[in-house]
């Protein structure tokens, strides 16, 4: 009988290595090897396939269904997916823990039922009863949707074959384990190789799967960056500690554009989707206090009105202190410097402080001038008007350049209230035909200082 052969996994990357090592050679991470025994090469080879056999076909001829996209009637979720869901798809959701990434899939799944499609919603965390109280809750009456608490993968792929639901959740991946397998649940290996089976069931029966999967500390869907690649749509729930807002965020999508974003709000009966984001981004905005102003960034296909906040004072450090929430800490560094050379202001002995309001992130050349006019106006202490919303990209020489979408920009501005708009002059020549708000085309920050201050 040939001998036990072992092999020592990293649980956050997955780099094997034949002995144990303190910090992983791979991710850097310490401490993370844990004791895996090697499987068979047989077993492997049986799962890496999807287990049909095909034959390569000249690509022309392949038939393609008009395949269907199901709607889950919750328009953020299936904007995010890129207009609803594929057939045979498997999504990723990760998110904190007490996020609400159960919510949303329960909601989730409850919209499909309703539009008639059988769905099993699988809890390694919590009881039929349980669910069931979530559900009250939710409001969840659908007789489509069924609900199983159950960890053993392979208890649950017969179930799935015997109820043969159109959608499936599996509500933490981590939870799941397989006998096939001697490592304990929750370990990369079992975690790879449930989600490996899964997908094999999916891609082969057309039913569409939903991960859930904690994440780390450091962010990271836990362990498996290798689930990653496995699965078809990665998505993102994410808010901050203390506001209601959640944001959904797909960060790879084989079926749909990966800049999409979704807002919900965390309500006492369940998440609700929030159509127009600009509208919350923006509602508690200081009027006529200086530092801040409002910046249209497009987020996936739609424009988003947010507020930039800028506070500078006087630094009692040798070095001072710049620190961003919400945009990129380099551009802000960048803007600066351009305001110091370009502007004239003095920010080397001041202390500055960016933040985008409601815990969005933005990461748009766009929003550059926002920041800019942010800093000058907070340096000065000079208000903006609150009616006027601005946006470009700002160049090292302190140019104003020419940014896309600019037209859906200028109309959400316009449909929210918005009265004066300064944009880069290069996209003011295009957009004659707007009359609300007034449009003010500037070439360089000192054109938009000469305007604002
Ligand atoms: P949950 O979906 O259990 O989070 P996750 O699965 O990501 O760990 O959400 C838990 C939080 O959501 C909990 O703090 C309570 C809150 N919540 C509401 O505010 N309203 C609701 O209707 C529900 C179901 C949960
Ligand atoms: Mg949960």
């Amino acid at each position: 009988m040939p001998r036990e052969r072992v092999t020592y996994v990293c649980q956050s990357c997955g780099h094997q290595s034949p002995k144990w090592l303190g910090r992983c050679p791979d991710c850097h991470q310490w401490n993370s090897q844990v004791e895996e025994r090697i499987e068979s090469p047989l077993h492997r080879r049986e799962n890496a396939s999807l287990g049909t056999k095909e034959e390569p076909s000249p690509i022309e001829q392949i038939p393609t269904e008009e395949e269907g996209r199901a709607l889950c009637g919750i328009g953020e979720f299936d904007r995010v997916l890129g207009g609803g869901l594929v057939k045979g798809s498997v999504v990723l959701t990760g998110g904190d823990p007490g996020i609400g990434k159960s919510t949303l899939l329960l909601q989730v799944l409850d919209g499909l039922s309703r539009s008639g499609l059988r769905c099993l919603y699988v809890s390694g965390e919590e009881s039929q009863r349980q669910i069931k109280m979530r559900g009250q809750r939710l409001a969840i009456t659908s007789p489509n949707l069924h609900v199983l608490s159950e960890t053993s993968l392979e208890r649950i792929i017969e179930q799935v074959k015997k109820v043969k639901p159109a959608a499936l959740v599996v509500d933490s991946i981590q939870t799941i384990f397989t006998t096939s397998l001697p490592s304990a649940a929750g370990s990369i290996g079992q975690v790879r190789e449930s989600t490996s089976s899964l997908i094999s069931l999916s891609k082969k029966t057309g039913l569409c799967t939903f991960l859930i999967g904690h994440v780390t500390k450091d962010g990271a869907i836990a362990g498996p960056r290798v689930l990653e690649h496995m699965v078809d749509t990665v998505l993102y729930f994410e808010g901050e500690r203390g506001y209601n807002f959640r944001i959904l965020r797909a960060v790879k999508n084989r079926f749909g554009s990966t800049n999409e974003i979704g807002v919900f709000e965390m309500k006492e009966a369940g998440l609700r989707e929030v159509t127009n984001p600009s509208e919350i981004f923006i509602a508690e905005r200081p009027l006529q206090a200086s530092g801040s102003v409002v910046v249209s960034s497009i987020e996936g296909t739609r424009p988003i009105l947010v507020e930039i906040q800028a506070l500078v004072s006087r630094s009692f450090l040798a070095i001072p202190r710049r620190t961003t929430i919400g945009v990129d800490h380099n551009r802000v560094a960048l803007i600066v410097a351009i305001l110091e050379k370009k502007m004239g202001l003095h920010l080397f002995n001041q202390d500055i402080f960016v933040n985008v309001a409601g815990g969005v992130h933005v990461s748009e050349p766009a929003v550059d001038l926002g920041v800019a006019v942010a800093v000058g106006s907070s340096s000065m202490d000079k208000p903006v008007d609150p009616s006027t919303i601005l946006f470009g990209e700002v160049g090292l020489a302190g140019e104003v350049r020419a940014i896309a979408q600019a037209e859906a920009r200028v109309k959400e501005a316009g449909k929210l209230g918005f009265k004066d708009c300064i944009l880069p002059q290069a996209n003011r020549q295009q957009l004659d035909h707007i009359k609300i708000p007034a449009l003010s085309g500037v070439s360089s920050i000192a054109d938009c200082w000469r305007i604002l201050f």
